[in-house]
């Protein structure tokens, strides 16, 4: 029987995680940033893990939306989560800048949770209702869904990078991950090279035709095309202006012994971040002089993230270590040139550290988009901070006006920090202006507009 969600999002993770009886804390990530205000501003749903394992709950509200929670064995966190998602798809799909692991026992716990998503997906659309996937832990779930309920519209939007073919061809399962895509009636990446190499490998490797974004699979046609993310301009406009996060700004430098610079990196603590080169490149400035001692600080925020799968484990010693490094050898007592924090914090805490940052580190070795660059634009009315960039994020398509770096490079990494610490005022307001003017244009409604309007014509 069909259910009474005229709209409906299925992701892996609700945008609450269960933390104790009655407790919910906002899950991380962009996924989470970006599809909350969409849904909040629409009647719906979603579809989506809670976040603990071994736990049934009954559909719930929260903040002004309708939360249906999917539950997952704690062998199932193991092997879809951690495992098929976080081990296999993730590295492969960041340029392989980690290992890939192919296990078809992953693979089976991956099919069949991606069959429990379905379904409940199908218990909850009213009729003709429009749903939308997303992202890389639920490629199986248009097609599943579509064989269950016809009448549905079916959308699907992949958050992070979709590889080029001869990195995709690696996977065993290649058919079946582009099979379930199709399922969908429009298919959305970040960026125009997502979209063609997603159309190419289905010529490829299943021998369609295809004609521009349309691809012919048997009497229906899927669409593929790119609708970059982004952030909500408006809200962070306003929030940055309120007198307790001018003040909290103005304290953290403070804090910080109010050096002449303040660089800034907000990430998941993740090996695709690039964390480790821009920590490198600022303790070799240091190292050679090219900043004084007390001229600059750099604070790191890096939030937990799938600490149990193997590579993180790895990522979070190194950084430490490397932070250990820096701080033994460039500190002094009382002062220390990084401040590193493993937290999550809230909306007013990161808006008060985009305001106080002069520098804003965003150096990812691969990226779907990075939605930190956007947030830092957006907080930017002063049209002062510069926005140091990898050209391997997403957003370097869209933000030209950044100082852009190639992360694996470290002298030129350390050469544009040092120009965005030294950037004339003229040239940051002129940046910032154009930057700005961008991300306000093209904000988050207006992704979710643009690729529901889409996906319903
Ligand atoms: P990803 O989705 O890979 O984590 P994005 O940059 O696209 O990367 O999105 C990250 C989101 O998580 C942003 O909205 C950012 O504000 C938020 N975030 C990052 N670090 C923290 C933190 N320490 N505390 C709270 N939120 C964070
Ligand atoms: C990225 C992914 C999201 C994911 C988020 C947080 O943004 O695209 O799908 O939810 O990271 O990761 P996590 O594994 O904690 O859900």
């Amino acid at each position: 029987m069909p259910g009474s969600s005229s709209f409906l999002i299925v992701a892996n993770r609700l945008p609450v995680d269960r933390v104790g009886e009655d407790m919910w804390r906002r899950s991380p990530g962009g996924l989470v940033t970006a599809i909350a205000p969409v849904l909040q501003r629409r009647e719906g749903a979603w579809i989506g893990w809670h976040g603990a394992p071994d736990e049934r709950l009954d559909p719930f509200e929260h903040d002004g939306m309708h939360l249906i929670p999917v539950p997952l064995s704690a062998q199932e966190v193991e092997l879809y989560y951690e495992g098929f998602s976080n081990a296999t798809l993730w590295p492969l799909y960041h340029d392989v800048v980690a290992t890939p692991v192919y296990s078809r026992a992953l693979w089976d716990a991956y099919r069949l949770v991606n069959e429990r998503f379905a379904h409940a997906a199908a218990e909850a659309a009213a009729p003709d209702a429009v749903v939308w996937v997303q992202d890389y832990q639920l490629q199986l779930v248009p097609a599943m869904l579509r064989k269950l309920r016809p009448d549905v519209r079916i959308g699907f939007f992949l958050h992070i990078p979709f590889p080029p073919g001869e990195l995709f061809q690696q996977l065993p399962w290649r058919r079946e991950l582009l099979e379930g895509l199709l399922g969908a009636d429009l298919v959305g990446f970040q960026r125009p090279g997502g979209a063609s190499n997603f159309i190419r490998l289905c010529r490829k490797t299943l021998g369609l035709q295809y004609q521009k974004h349309e691809i012919y699979v048997e009497d229906r046609v899927v669409r593929a095309e790119a609708f970059p993310i982004s952030v909500d301009f408006g809200e962070l406009d306003v929030l940055v202006r309120e007198p307790h996060i001018v003040a909290r700004a103005q304290e953290i430098r403070r804090d910080l012994g109010n050096p002449e610079h303040v660089l800034l990196g907000v990430d998941r603590l993740d090996y695709t971040k690039g964390i480790g080169q821009r920590l490198k490149a600022f303790g070799e400035l240091l190292a050679d002089g090219s900043i004084k001692p007390g001229e600059a600080a750099f604070v790191q925020i890096a939030t937990p993230s799938r600490e149990r799968v193997e590579e993180y484990i790895r990522l979070r010693d190194s950084i430490e270590l490397q932070v250990g490094r820096i701080n033994g050898e460039q500190g002094e007592l009382g002062q220390q040139p990084v401040q590193y924090l493993h937290q999550s914090y809230g909306r007013d805490e990161l808006a008060a550290l985009y305001l106080a940052a002069d520098v804003m580190v965003v150096t990812p070795l691969r990226d779907g988009m990075n939605l930190v660059a956007k947030e830092y634009i957006s907080c930017r009315h002063d049209l002062r901070g510069a926005l140091v960039l990898s050209e391997f994020a997403g957003a370097a398509e869209e933000l030209k006006q950044a100082f852009m770096v190639n992360p694996y490079d470290i002298d030129g990494l350390k050469r544009t920090m040092l120009s965005a610490m030294r950037a004339t005022p003229h040239d940051l307001s002129r940046r910032m202006r154009s930057l700005r003017r961008r991300v306000a244009t093209y904000d988050v409604d207006r992704w979710a507009q643009d690729f529901l309007a889409a996906l319903e014509s």
